[in-house]
């Protein structure tokens, strides 16, 4: 192994030590608007500022959270106190991380609604940069929606190759990569569907992935769980999800990754917890190879989110609630939540 890569696998296997998973805070400015907004409080940079330093100030969640994915403004942003963002997580031990994707925007040529994700122009210098604030880690997300006529291999296609781009981008410069291909769960589609076309994106993937020579070893895959679509009237419960999941993965993902970190989706707190274990266990059964955990962002946030309410009196509140979200969360992913 180059050192280079030493280091890449190092990190990635940090990020999934046992026990321990990732808080996805990267939404962009126009997503935490939509969060701050369900709590009314105003998107300004002060108050994504409070937010994000409430949870990274949380005592206890270091025991749960490997990594946190930043957004550029938190990365290069100080605490009210003037201490760097970044310093408030490598104080604790957590390793900071960014999301350097410019979004998914609509895709020419694609079927209805199917989307392509920008950021590869200027990519390289722009992760150097990173690297010199303190990011170790990076993430990329790439959106795939079913519906009736999508996806579309144009749409997987193109999806993958950036994917790839980005993720040769970030070994050279020192980054593990977050490879994120989100099947969408929003739809009234099965969970057949789901599963075929998570095979699909996942097996194009891993084809780009290694003809642009990204090492396995040095990387993390941040997919989507094999569920039904929202809309579905009897959706699948988490053994069915389980056994999907992991067998979409195990068609797909080589043995050499260390790791596989589930984003939430949207789903519930209760379903996003009771998946996670059901895919844990399913894995030990199976033998993945692969430590199986969590980046979750909604997951992990929708709680304290809400018990915060914009309100310096609920800091200790909001606080609480993320670290019960977090353990609860630790919990799963080693088989441990009890199942209620
Ligand atoms: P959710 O867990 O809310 O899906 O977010 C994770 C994420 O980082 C999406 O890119």
């Amino acid at each position: 192994m180059t050192s280079n890569l030493s280091e890449l696998a190092a990190t990635a296997n940090s990020l999934v030590a046992p026990a321990k998973g990732i808080l996805a805070a990267d939404e962009s400015t126009g997503t935490i608007a939509k969060r701050l907004e369900s709590i009314n409080v105003e998107n300004t940079e002060s108050a994504r500022r409070t937010y994000r330093e409430m949870l990274f100030r949380t005592e206890g969640a270091a025991d749960y959270v490997s990594g946190v994915i930043l957004f550029d403004e938190t990365l290069r942003q100080t605490a009210a106190d003037e201490t760097p963002m970044v310093n408030l997580l490598t104080d604790q031990g957590i390793i900071p991380g960014i999301k350097v994707d410019a979004g998914a925007k609509s895709l020419a040529g694609g079927s209805s609604g199917e989307l392509v994700t920008e950021g590869l122009d200027g990519l390289r210098e722009r992760l150097f940069e990173y690297r010199q604030i303190g990011a170790r880690f990076a993430k990329w997300r790439a959106v795939i929606t079913i519906g009736n006529a999508s996806p579309t291999s144009a749409c997987i296609d193109v999806n993958a190759h950036a994917l790839a781009r980005y993720a040769a981008l970030c070994q050279e410069a020192g980054l593990v990569p977050i490879v994120e291909p989100e099947v969408l769960m929003e739809g009234g589609h099965s969970i057949e569907t789901a599963e075929e076309v998570t095979e699909a994106t996942l097996r194009e993937v891993f084809r780009q992935l290694s003809i642009q020579n990204v090492n396995p070893e040095g990387m993390l895959l941040k997919p989507n769980m094999v569920v039904s679509g929202y809309d579905q009237l009897n959706r699948a419960r988490a053994t069915e999800v389980a056994e999907r999941t992991v067998r979409a993965f195990l068609h797909t993902v080589p043995a050499s990754m260390p790791g596989i970190v589930f984003l939430s989706g949207g789903q519930n707190d209760e379903d996003a917890i009771v998946n996670l274990q059901a895919i844990a266990k399913r894995g030990v059964a199976m033998r993945a190879p692969w430590e199986l955990s969590y980046s979750y962002g909604r997951g992990l946030q929708a709680a304290p989110l809400k018990a915060w309410g914009g309100k310096p009196e609920n800091v200790p509140a909001a606080q609480a609630a993320f670290l019960e979200r977090c353990r609860l969360t630790s919990a799963a992913r080693s088989g441990a939540y009890a199942v209620t």
